[in-house]
């Protein structure tokens, strides 16, 4: 199953979504949550098996309390509400990120999702919540200190922190973000080292499968040399 393609999801512009339509930003939150599974139900029959989406960044603690408590309820629920489903079609769920910030209800929550969808082998979908790549890699690194230098294999296990669905952090194929920004915002700096990068101007609660599968036949196109020389030219020297 993780064989296919591992596309990773910035899902940037739920707060335009609802200030343009002159709701709270909490309504394109709560519309996002709508494309989430969207994106899930789409993904497997794209080629995708595994799929990390940006819930939470440690950055966005600075947000004003009331969109952050709406953004937790909102996770705490959608776990409660998603997890029979995912369990039905083969999602084993792992959660990327500190979890010591979060509250007790939503930690159980995530963990309960965590063991209920483990044996799950259609998709891997990784939510990272309270993530930050550069604490990942420091934490990361310093776990590793003394043991002398760590393969790239071997990090990346240690990247993938205390989950128990998440054996190790796996390079990101396809990394989009929506929204019109093109910046990376710590995520995966390390996973995406040789993603290729797709960016769409559609606001996250109106992505669907037809962006997911345009993002995904944009990925198909690009060549990727991970250093290399184009084939032709290899070919021709060879
Ligand atoms: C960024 O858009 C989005 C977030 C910080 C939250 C993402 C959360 C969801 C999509 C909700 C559901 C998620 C799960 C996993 C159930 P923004 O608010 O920064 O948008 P803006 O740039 O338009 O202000």
């Amino acid at each position: 199953m993780r064989d296919g393609i591992h596309a990773a999801v910035i899902m940037d512009g739920n707060g335009r979504w609802a200030t343009r339509r002159g709701l709270p930003r909490a309504a394109g939150h709560r519309r996002g949550a709508r494309a989430v599974r969207r994106t899930v139900e789409a993904a497997p029959d794209l080629g995708i098996s595994t799929l990390t989406l940006f819930a939470f960044s440690s950055d966005n603690w600075r947000r004003p309390p009331e969109e952050v408590g709406a953004l937790m309820d909102l996770f705490e629920r959608y776990l409660k509400q998603e997890i029979g489903r995912c369990v039905e079609e083969g999602v084993r769920v792992a959660f990327v990120g500190r979890r010591e910030r979060l509250s007790e209800p939503l930690r159980r929550a995530m963990l309960r999702t965590e063991r209920e969808t483990a044996a799950g082998e259609v998709l891997d979908l990784r939510i990272a919540v309270d993530y930050s790549a550069r604490d990942a890699i420091l934490e990361a690194a310093r776990r590793c200190s003394g043991a002398g230098p760590a393969s790239r294999e071997e990090f990346s296990r240690e990247l993938a922190g205390e989950s128990a669905n998440a054996e190790r952090s796996p390079d990101v194929d396809l990394l989009i973000r929506t929204g019109g920004e093109q910046r990376l915002s710590d995520f995966l700096l390390w996973e995406a080292a040789y993603a290729e990068l797709v960016f769409t101007p559609v606001l996250w609660p109106d992505f669907g499968k037809d962006d997911l599968a345009a993002a995904v036949r944009e990925f198909r196109r690009r060549e990727r040399r991970f250093g290399r020389v184009p084939e032709p030219v290899a070919a021709a020297a060879g």
